[in-house]
């Protein structure tokens, strides 16, 4: 059978990137077709150089335009989209031409700190300012409107008093390199 293909999206450093590209590197059944970035100084850009991975630069007015990106990713034929660290709205053309094949991660307990200019950091001194005890990660559906697509996954961490924004994104991105690849191939391999 031909191996279902993967098209990521970033818009920064792209550590899920990455592990996501070294978990199927010797996984016959799934290939990554190409990255695609918002940001023509994204770090993503040098770790697919590093692991000789397609990457592709696009720019606002692609992004928007009806014969823009949605062309490229159409091309691409992708079996799934995934947003690993992207953070511009997905345009309502694209979600449509790909119904139930873009996946997010987001790093919190969605539906708690979702929303416009939650990401990142942000997400995480939000999380410590609430004293939360407990924060995570989910993986959802993206539909039109931000962080309210359905769960498909979460998994969830401790927050303790000394920990801080720094230590806070750490734990997290511990649990998205943990969990985000495996759970993309169980949407990829699962009838
Ligand atoms: C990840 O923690 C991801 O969950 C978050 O950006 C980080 C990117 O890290 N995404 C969002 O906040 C989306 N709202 P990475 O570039 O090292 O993969």
């Amino acid at each position: 059978m031909a191996p279902k293909r993967i098209v990521l999206f970033a818009s920064g450093s792209g550590s899920n990137v990455e592990r996501i590209i070294r978990y199927f590197q010797d996984k016959p059944n799934v290939t990554i077709a190409m990255v695609l970035t918002n940001k023509s100084d994204a770090k993503v850009l040098e770790r697919c150089k590093t692991l000789k991975t397609s990457a592709l630069y696009f720019n606002r007015t692609a992004f928007a335009r009806t014969d823009g990106l949605l062309d490229v990713l159409k091309g691409l034929r992708p079996d799934l989209i995934v947003l690993a660290g992207f953070l511009l709205k997905v345009p309502e053309h694209i979600i449509q031409a790909f119904p139930n094949k873009i996946v997010n991660i987001h790093p919190a307990l969605l539906p708690k700190y979702g929303g416009k200019g939650m990401y990142g950091d942000h997400v995480h001194a939000a999380v410590k300012e609430n004293d939360e005890k407990e924060t995570g990660i989910t993986i959802h559906y993206v539909n039109e409107n931000y962080d309210e697509g359905a769960i498909i996954f979460q998994a969830t961490t401790a927050v303790v008093p000394e920990d801080t924004v720094a230590s806070i994104a750490q734990k997290i991105h511990r649990l998205e390199h943990a969990h985000f690849p495996k759970v993309i191939e169980t949407l990829l391999t699962t009838p």
